[in-house]
Formats: C-alpha cells, sequence, structure tokens
C-alpha cells in the first residue's frame, strides 16, 4: 500500500476547494488499497470531510496540517484533537518544516501534537530534515514512535523543483528507520509526475505540495503513482 498525500498549504479559497473537489471527484480512478490523503487548511476541513462522504471517494482520507499541541481548552487560535472529533481525519502532518522555520516550533512540541493526535486516533505524518532525526524521534516516547508515518523533506527540495537525489533519500531513510523503527517512509519535495514512481519504487508513500494544488497536476502524480 503506499500513500500519496496532498499538502495544501495555505492556498485555496473556499470556491476554490470546491473546483478542486469537483474535479477530483469526477476524474478520480479507482486507487485500490493505496490511500490519497488531503490536507487542506483548516477552514475547508468541513467542505473536504463532506465530499469524501460519496461512496467513490472512499479511499480518499483527510488530513490536516497542524495540529494543538494542548488539549482542548483555553488556548486561542489553536485548533485541537476534539476540534477535529467527527470530521473524520485520519492523519495529521506534524513538524512540517514550514511549521519548524515560521512558527518556530520544537521538537517537544511536536512531540506533544503526536501525543495528541495519537490519543484522538490520528495517524501522525513527523515531518524530519537530515539535520534532527535522531532529536526529533528522542523526543517521542518509544511506544508513540512506533506509530508514526515519518516524512522525510531536506529543505532544499522543498518548493524548489529540485528534488532530492533517491541516494540522500535512502541514505537518511536508514537514519530514519535506526531512530524510529520499522514506520512506513515518506518522501517530499518537489514530487511530481515524472518523477513519482522512481520515488514510490522506494518509499511507502509520497508528501506533494505544488503539484497538488492544481487538480489534474495531482491527479497525474495518483495515476502515474499506481501504473
Ligand atoms: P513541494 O512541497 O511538493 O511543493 O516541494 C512539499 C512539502 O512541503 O511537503
Amino acid at each position: 500500500m503506499k500513500y500519496i498525500i496532498a499538502n495544501w498549504k495555505s492556498h485555496k479559497s473556499r470556491e476554490e476547494v470546491e473546483k478542486w473537489l469537483d474535479g477530483y471527484q469526477e476524474k478520480l480512478i479507482n486507487v485500490g488499497e493505496n490511500q490519497v490523503v488531503i490536507a487542506p487548511p483548516m477552514p475547508a476541513l468541513m467542505f473536504v470531510s463532506n465530499r469524501l462522504l460519496q461512496p467513490e471517494l472512499r479511499h480518499t482520507k483527510l488530513g490536516v496540517q497542524d495540529l494543538s499541541p494542548f488539549p482542548a481548552g483555553a488556548y486561542t487560535g489553536a485548533v485541537s484533537a476534539r476540534n477535529l472529533e467527527g470530521f473524520k481525519v485520519s492523519y495529521a502532518i506534524l513538524g512540517h518544516s514550514e511549521r519548524r522555520r515560521y512558527f518556530h516550533e520544537t521538537h517537544q512540541e511536536v512531540a506533544n501534537k503526536v501525543d495528541q493526535a495519537l490519543s484522538a486516533g490520528i495517524k501522525p505524518i513527523v515531518c524530519v530534515d537530515d539535520e534532527y532525526i535522531t532529536e526529533q524521534a528522542a523526543a517521542i516516547p518509544a511506544e508513540q514512535r512506533s506509530k508514526c508515518l515519518v516524512a522525510y523533506e531536506d529543505l532544499a527540495a522543498i518548493g524548489t523543483g529540485k528534488n532530492t537525489d533517491l541516494k540522500q533519500v535512502q541514505e537518511n531513510f536508514s537514519v530514519i528507520r535506526d531512530a524510529f523503527g520499522q514506520v512506513p517512509l515518506i518522501y517530499g519535495g518537489s514530487v511530481n509526475s515524472s518523477n513519482v514512481s522512481e520515488y514510490l519504487a522506494h518509499c511507502d508513500g509520497v508528501l506533494v505540495g505544488t503539484a497538488s494544488l492544481d487538480v489534474d497536476d495531482f491527479l497525474a502524480v495518483v495515476h502515474a503513482a499506481l501504473e
């Protein structure tokens, strides 16, 4: 089973989300046992969640791009795991390098988010870069580490069109395996329809940013992934 995860980041208005979903519903092929995950911006969560109730989209799962490190309570602006109850959220992308860089997330905060996600039955997709794989793993209790998916994303490859050399990806996967155990390994960084099969031959899944924004580009990635 492969994971194809769309991360829309802070893109898209309500109307653009609806249009994307229309195109997706119309053109998606049968993905079999593979899992396509859509991680929309929070305000679009309800539309995407409702749309995924359609029987033909039952293999597409809902993800969030972040989660509060705290439980429900007096944390203005935060979206807690409790807030997500009833929306059928299956995955949470946690510790993305943009969250670390622009919102100053620490390894411990990411670990607290992992704890919140797991306690709500949401699978964490923990993002790591070469520099801190071991430190990030060390902040997460061992019994929780093995329940994560781990996405390796080199900063130089994110949003640049310069996808990471497979050899570098595999070297980092082996560090991830030592630190996290036998977890599903995801690659992210300028994945598109031309390079996705190369990565999927060696990874359990891909995290797709730019190429997930246009529905036809994303469907081309999904189709190429399943060939
Ligand atoms: P990209 O983003 O596909 O635009 O490189 C990937 C990511 O940030 O997860």
